[in-house]
């Protein structure tokens, strides 16, 4: 978030680290809040390993143009996530646009020519996924732009792949020769490392949990005081009352919600093709697995005051709150732990032996894997396992706030139109639940069962996680009445065309569907008013025609409203002796896609980047060439140049 610039300070880099004594500064470029915990741990690392006093520097609350007077005998840090199609995160725009820029103005007037950032030392890494085309370019951009303006990179720039899953492990095999670059330019020895906390946890004794003071989850001080004011965004979430909430599936184990979420009143807005953010809330049961292996459980409702040690230690959640809250809230707790987390509690294990086996499982990359990774262990899960159910209550509780990632929103593709309903905001949810073979537990995702739990509740069905909900919207102070969660829009660059008579061709399997039906409900509204509209024609493929193929019923209605423009091919993988795929039904229809695409129709794919958007996106080029009797390198550019001007475009999650 934009927080110095909220607070008013200061947004020169430079005199804070003078200020604060920092030598060195971690600049993040951060989306899901995993550049920004790396960005952290690099922080945490130098300073305990090597006493580089470090800060970490969230990209947006700085400017740029007095880098050129970095010092010499400091080192800037660059840890950066490329979202999507290699774009940079939203806190990274300004940064990116800044440093690439054709003529960068730095404040001492130097031109690029004259290498204006000759004194600075820096280091970087990259967050990237290796099924998007542009694998990691935030990090090779910036790297470029960096040394062409003179500054010298110390270690090799790193890159880590979520797309592989090696990403941790990247981290890990990057850092170590980073560091031995960076003492070596910098003259520094490595030193026996000893925790220092981030955070001061300050019990209160004299406040109470009941206490309207006391934060229960509430993202902010208007929260808190029962009257939540815009503008909502990703700081300040809209409490928003689910409207209406259903099961789409018939499966008996398998759940997708359809919700439709009020905004109201909110000022709120969103366009056809944009997002909705969903903060959740951690199931009961993992918020008192974690606090029972800490010995905390007897005072979970403790108030606590949270306070950075220092002042750029950033508090990830307001203070004064509860252990419950903070747990609940606002850490990521059921996520994977990394294996330099588990290296880093071993000191504080209950006894030596626990102790010796958390440090093997910190050191030995096998091992580890296949002790905690391969089976899907969240931290309370891990320690639980290790010291056989033994609390362990010397864990610092800032080393929780530091080692979790705070937690985050997830995204939806809104599936409802604007233009039909200005005031809800559609999601198509697929419930995730999953058992790996060999891992001890259902692994359930946050966001999804929780609303699943929420639904539940609005029905008065039964709920086999009653603590799930204990949202402070929800619990204790019912502040707001009925059934919430909080909320906000991104802005997409998903579009419908904006002239409705243009033909459209749409590819969404799964919940990879949910935008189509706000682009279908929009163009059937258009057509109901005696607008042209063109061709609209969607691929759909799901499991089982009688399972889950979603909005069964509705797409009827779409085609009694744009009767013969309204074309839908469905794929059902599991129906027959053999898996049909949306592919086989785009390959079958070749000849009238390539066709529309020559009309200039325009090209969409929506759901599973790993394996189906890659596909389709090759097939593409196949279909092109085949119709248009070009080699099969020439139909791979046509796509290509199709992306650039928009014609193809895709919203795309793995
Ligand atoms: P999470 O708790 O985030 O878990 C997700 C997965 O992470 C799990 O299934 C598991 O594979 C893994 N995981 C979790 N914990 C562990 C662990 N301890 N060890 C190992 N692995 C673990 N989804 C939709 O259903 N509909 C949409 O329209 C939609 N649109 C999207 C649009 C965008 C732009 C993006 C980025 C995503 C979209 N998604 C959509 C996906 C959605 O944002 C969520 O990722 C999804 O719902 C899962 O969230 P969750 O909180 O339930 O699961
Ligand atoms: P499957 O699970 O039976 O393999 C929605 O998830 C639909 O997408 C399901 O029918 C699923 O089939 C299918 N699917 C799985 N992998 C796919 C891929 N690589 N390309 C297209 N569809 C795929």
């Amino acid at each position: 978030g934009n927080g110095a610039a909220k607070a008013g300070k200061s947004r020169n880099i430079l005199e804070k680290m003078e200020e604060s004594d920092k030598n060195c500064v971690v600049f993040y470029g951060s989306q899901t809040g995993t550049a920004e915990d790396y960005a952290s741990r690099i922080a945490k690392e130098g300073h305990s390993r090597f006493g580089l006093n470090c800060m970490v520097a969230d990209l947006e609350d700085y400017d740029y143009d007095n880098l050129d007077q970095f010092p010499e005998d400091k080192l800037a840090v660059f840890v950066l996530a490329t979202y999507g199609e290699g774009e940079p995160t939203d806190n990274a725009v300004e940064f990116y646009e800044f440093i690439g820029g054709d003529d960068v103005a730095f404040s001492e007037g130097a031109s690029a020519e004259e290498k204006p950032l000759s004194k600075m030392k820096y280091v970087a890494f990259g967050l990237g996924n290796n099924t998007y085309e542009h694998y990691n370019s935030m990090v090779r951009d910036v790297d470029k732009y960096l040394t062409k303006l003179g500054a010298t990179r110390l270690g090799a720039a790193g890159e880590g792949d979520d797309g592989a899953g090696t990403m941790e492990e990247d981290f890990l095999a990057w850092k170590e020769p980073m560091w031995t670059a960076v003492c070596e330019a910098l003259k520094l020895e490595e030193r026996e490392a000893v925790y220092e906390p981030v955070f001061e946890i300050k019990e209160r004794p004299d406040l109470s949990a009941e206490d309207d003071t006391v934060y229960l989850g509430e993202p902010n001080k208007n929260h808190l005081e029962g009257s939540q004011k815009g503008p909502y965004n990703a700081n300040n979430p809209f409490i928003a009352p689910i409207v209406e909430s259903t099961e789409l599936f018939t499966a008996a184990d398998r759940n997708c919600l359809h919700m439709e979420i009020g905004i109201e009143g909110s000022n709120l807005s969103y366009t056809t093709g944009d997002h909705i953010a969903v903060w959740p809330t951690n199931a009961g049961k993992e918020v008192d697995r974690l606090l029972n292996i800490l010995g905390l459980s007897d005072k979970r409702h403790t108030v606590i005051a949270v306070k950075g040690l220092d002042s750029t230690a950033k508090v990830p959640f307001p203070s004064p709150t509860t252990y419950d809250a903070a747990v609940r809230y606002h850490m990521e707790i059921g996520a994977a732990v990394s294996r330099q987390f588990a290296s880093q509690l071993a000191q504080f294990a209950p006894n030596e032996d626990i102790k010796n086996e958390m440090a093997k499982l910190g050191s030995e990359k096998d091992y580890f894997h296949e002790k905690v990774s391969d089976r899907n262990l969240n931290l309370a899960q891990l320690l639980e396992i290790a010291s056989k159910g033994e609390p362990w209550t010397k864990i610092p509780f800032s080393l929780l706030i530091e080692g979790l990632l705070k937690i985050q929103p997830r995204y939806y593709s809104i599936s409802s139109s604007s233009l039909v309903q200005k005031n809800k905001i559609s999601i198509t949810a697929v419930v995730e639940s999953s058992q790996k073979p060999g891992a001890p537990h259902i692994l359930k995702g946050v966001t999804t069962n929780y609303l699943l739990a929420l639904k539940q509740k609005q029905h008065g069905e039964p709920n086999p996680d009653p603590h799930g909900l204990s949202y402070s919207i929800n619990g204790p102070r019912n502040k707001y009445d009925g059934i919430h969660v909080p909320v906000h829009v991104r802005h997409s660059n998903f579009r419908l065309p904006s002239d409705p008579s243009k033909p459209i061709i749409m590819v969404g399997p799964g919940t990879g569907v949910a935008p189509f039906r706000g682009f279908i409900q929009e163009r059937a509204a258009q057509a109901k008013a005696g607008q042209p509209v063109g061709k609209t024609i969607l691929f759909f493929g799901c499991r089982k025609k009688a399972e889950d193929f979603v909005y069964e019923k509705e797409w009827e209605e779409y085609k009694q409203a744009l009767g013969d423009n309204f074309v839908m091919h469905t794929a059902f993988s599991r129906d027959g002796p053999q898996k049909v795929y949306v592919q086989h039904k785009l390959e079958e229809n070749g000849e009238e896609v390539n066709k529309l695409l020559e009309q200039k129709a325009y090209f969409y794919v929506c759901g599973d980047a790993a394996h189906m958007a890659r596909e389709v996106n090759t097939l593409l080029g196949k279909i092109i060439a085949k119709y248009r009797g070009v080699d099969e390198s020439r139909g791979e550019e046509i796509v290509k140049a199709m992306r650039a001007s928009n014609q193809y475009q895709e919203d795309v999650w793995s």
